[in-house]
């Protein structure tokens, strides 16, 4: 099969393949040139047209821009009133930002533990964690796979809390037909350098609530009224006023430069994604000692990542040696999630042990995520299809 992405000429490797890498072009470094010579380099025409384009692919009414996706999501929750005394419910399958953001607003995390399958949070088990200081529902679409959206909002409806999606994995993912973003009140999407669109580091925050999107826009640039943009251009007055306690989460026109042209070719992208990631499957199809993703009907994985499951028990070694194996055979691989509870901090802070998300750890045990990015080539592809043969061959029991 022939890759169609252009590598461009610097080759990803000499030996080692690493876990992830961008794939910048010619048109990324020809706008990020156009920025650096325009003489506005914070947040401008750029990200604005970058705002409009992601808003338009979404088809949410609102799209801001923010530096990260943890910046987002912070933003999301004091947008959403959220605060002292108010609880937060998500999983404990994610990274730390996910909580960490949360009690920066001084709520508490109310963790349910995901289901076995997905890696998603368990939607049957989130109305026993309801309380009535519980604000709002924080789905996280692990690995590009969107969660039972249709069980979160029927949730939120009756208990009437708000739904803040952390789709950091999930940009191009589809539940039902319709693309994440566009579904809960508030969603956040990741630039980071790894992810399916990149812009060294950024994100944006898609709703279709004018109010929300209001004082997201406000909160990430010190709480002013007016963005230096406004202020600095022809037509600009230098009054602002300062209505909320804002934070520095803008996004600039160097980092929009990339997210322009990373968004305008993501359908290219996603399909060199989807295509890795069948190979990988018809691969691994017979092999007892690896669990392939389970991908639900109905939605759009989004193949952020690609996320293997050990079978533990047809094997002489576990999954921390296995990658210890993966790595001698130069693959480069990581592991999504440490479940966020067993963390020092939370578990010294808040009192979490081993044995409270028994799914969430379980999985955490047996996983590990192979490289899976559109700067792969066949070979490469190949390359990781052998190592992982190779090793459970070995050490098959
Ligand atoms: C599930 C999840 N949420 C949030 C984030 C934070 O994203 P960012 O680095 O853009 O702040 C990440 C980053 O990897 C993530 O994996």
């Amino acid at each position: 099969m022939k890759n169609e992405v252009d590598k461009g000429d610097k080759p990803i490797r000499e030996n080692f393949l690493p876990f992830s890498q961008p794939l910048i072009e010619k048109e990324e470094i020809n706008e990020i040139i156009d920025t650096l010579t325009s003489g506005w380099l914070t947040t401008g025409p750029k990200v604005k047209r970058f705002e409009e384009e992601f808003a338009e692919y979404i088809g949410s009414k609102y799209a801001i821009a923010i530096n990260s996706c943890t910046g987002g999501l912070h933003l999301a929750l004091i947008a959403g009133g959220i605060g002292k005394g108010d609880e937060v419910i998500t999983t404990p399958f994610t990274f730390c930002a996910t909580i960490n953001v949360i009690l920066h607003t001084g709520a508490k995390p109310v963790f349910v533990d995901i289901k076995p399958d997905t890696f998603n949070i368990d939607t049957e088990r989130i109305e026993q964690a309801i309380t009535p200081k519980t604000k709002v529902i924080v789905p996280v679409h692990y690995a590009g796979q969107p969660c039972d959206m249709d069980e979160v909002m029927a949730i939120a409806k009756r208990y009437n809390l708000l739904v803040i999606e952390d789709a950091a994995h999930s940009i191009a993912s589809e539940y039902k037909g319709k693309k994440v973003g566009a579904i809960g009140d508030i969603t956040c999407f990741s630039f980071y350098a790894t992810k399916n669109l990149v812009t060294g580091e950024g994100g944006m925050a898609t709703t279709d609530d004018g109010e929300l999107a209001k004082k997201i826009r406000i909160l990430s640039l010190h709480g002013m009224s007016r963005d230096a943009w406004k202020r600095y251009s022809a037509t600009g007055s230098w009054y602002y006023e300062v209505i909320y306690p804002g934070y520095k989460y803008n996004m600039t026109d160097i980092q929009a430069s990339l997210g322009l042209h990373q968004l305008r070719k993501l359908t290219r992208l996603q399909k060199r994604r989807e295509e890795i990631a069948k190979v990988y499957n018809e691969a691994f199809a017979n092999l007892d000692a690896i669990e392939v993703p389970f991908v639900k009907p109905n939605i759009k994985h989004a193949w952020h990542l690609y996320v293997i499951k050990v079978v533990l028990e047809k094997l002489n070694i576990g999954r921390n040696q296995f990658i210890e194996a993966l790595r001698k055979e130069n693959i480069g691989t990581s592991v999504h999630f440490i479940p966020v509870h067993l963390h020092p901090y939370y578990r010294n802070t808040y009192g979490f042990k081993r044995g409270d998300f028994p799914n969430a750890e379980y999985i955490y045990d047996r996983v590990i995520s192979l490289p899976l990015y559109p700067r792969m080539n066949d070979k490469d592809t190949k390359d990781v299809i052998e190592a992982v043969k190779k090793i459970v061959k070995h050490y098959r029991k």
